[in-house]
């Protein structure tokens, strides 16, 4: 199994639901670049648990400590180190797990392949992992935003069958951080997020839970990011996306509904790009998502990925033990009746860290595949002295 992420920008995460800590490693980060843990904790507040009515209740405050690569607020371009402690951990609530497989959890699968599995919450199988994913790509988004003016952000855009109106050009520029946190959902749309947010309601009241989709848009990536063939652009991200706990889907750009498109109708034609001296064209429309080729074309990158309702539920499961025998499930701990709200800063973050990769290997004229065979310190910009 695969704990780290990343050719140049290399991401270790570590830690179980319910052990002491869970955390990332960061390698290969640039040097002198400012970054604080207040940095960091503004996207793992919005990640936490218990953060609103309709969020799992375990009480996790999620506060960050930088335990290494960083001095006096700037980055060493040595390893950085984050924790995070498991304060609320209820091993009682999985007292089951040990007997009875939850369905739609990782509990089986570990058990078959490592013969052994953490006693309770998931493991690593469970999303408290994230932790490590956000803390790391909120520091991976500083270096974009403060390098290349790179803006990502991510919203809710469907629960259930509960869909906000499709987003056009304009709307793209317009989508801020602020205007998704106004509501608990992290819909752009305030009206819909009051449709979504009453549906979550809902379904929790009948003990059930609930998928939908989450829409990215990173904004200001130069053209010429990514990569050809096996390490195109598109495929990097859906990998990270698909990586992400409970997501089933990915579309970039015109995704799925591409297939019933005619090529007239679905070419983006280049037009001359205004204000911009280094890039000549722009796309007229953006059906590709920003990616042609596996290469970034300097158009915002916009992808969709589709989250399942979550395997946790508050009612009766019939199932089987390990042994193959019928039992009855009994309604499970504390859980998000939707993981969608929290899913937002990971979708986030794992789109900073494919980013942050690419432009690294770009700065260097490196491809990412390459990059492991060089040293951050005989190729990047030179630190101050
Ligand atoms: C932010 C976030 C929160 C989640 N919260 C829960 C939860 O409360 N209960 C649950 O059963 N699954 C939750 N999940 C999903 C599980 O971790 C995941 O479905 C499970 O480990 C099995 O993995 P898989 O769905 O990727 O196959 C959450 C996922 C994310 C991204």
């Amino acid at each position: 199994m695969s704990n780290t992420f990343g050719h140049y920008l290399r991401v270790t995460t570590f830690g179980e639901s319910h052990g002491a800590v869970v955390g990332a490693v960061i390698d290969g980060f640039p040097p002198n670049i400012e970054l604080t843990e207040e940095d960091i904790q503004i996207q793992l507040d919005r990640r936490r648990p218990g953060q609103s009515s309709i969020t799992t209740q375990r009480g996790e405050a999620d506060i960050v400590k930088i335990v290494s690569g960083i001095d006096n607020g700037r980055t060493l371009g040595t390893p950085i180190a984050m924790i995070v402690e498991n304060r609320d951990q209820r091993p009682g609530d999985y007292a089951n797990a040990n007997i009875i497989p939850r369905p739609s959890h990782a509990d089986y699968t570990y058990l078959m392949k490592y013969g052994i599995g953490a006693s309770s919450g998931g493991g690593r199988a469970s999303a408290r992992e994230t932790v490590g994913r956000v803390a790391a790509g909120a520091a991976a988004e500083i270096f974009l935003r403060e390098k290349y003016g790179v803006d990502i952000v991510a919203f809710v855009s469907s629960v259930g069958n509960i869909n906000a109106p499709a987003i056009n050009g304009t709307d793209i520029s317009a989508i801020t951080r602020n205007i998704v946190d106004q509501n608990l959902v992290r819909c752009h749309d305030q009206q819909s997020a009051a449709l979504m947010e009453d549906l979550i309601n809902q379904v929790r009241a009948d003990g059930d839970s609930i998928g939908g989709i989450i829409t990215c848009v990173c904004r200001n990536i130069p053209a010429g990011w990514g990569e050809p063939v096996f390490g195109k652009l598109e495929a990097v991200l859906a990998q990270a996306m698909m990586s992400i706990p409970a997501a089933k889907g990915f579309e970039i750009g015109s995704g799925f509904a591409s297939a019933t498109m005619r090529g007239s109708e679905h070419n983006d034609v280049f037009v001359r790009r205004d204000g911009n001296s280094e890039q000549t064209l722009a796309t007229k429309t953006n059906n590709s998502g920003g990616i042609q080729g596996g290469i970034s074309n300097g158009e915002p990158i916009i992808f969709r990925v589709a989250f399942k309702p979550t395997a946790t539920i508050g009612k009766e499961q019939i199932t089987a033990d390990y042994q193959g025998n019928d039992v009855t499930l009994k309604p499970g701990g504390r859980h998000d009746p939707c993981v969608l709200p929290r899913a937002v800063p990971v979708v986030e973050a794992m789109a900073a860290l494919v980013l942050a990769d690419m432009a690294l290997a770009q700065n260097l004229g490196l491809s990412p595949s390459h990059a492991a065979d060089f040293k951050v310190s005989e190729h990047c910009e030179n630190p101050e002295q």
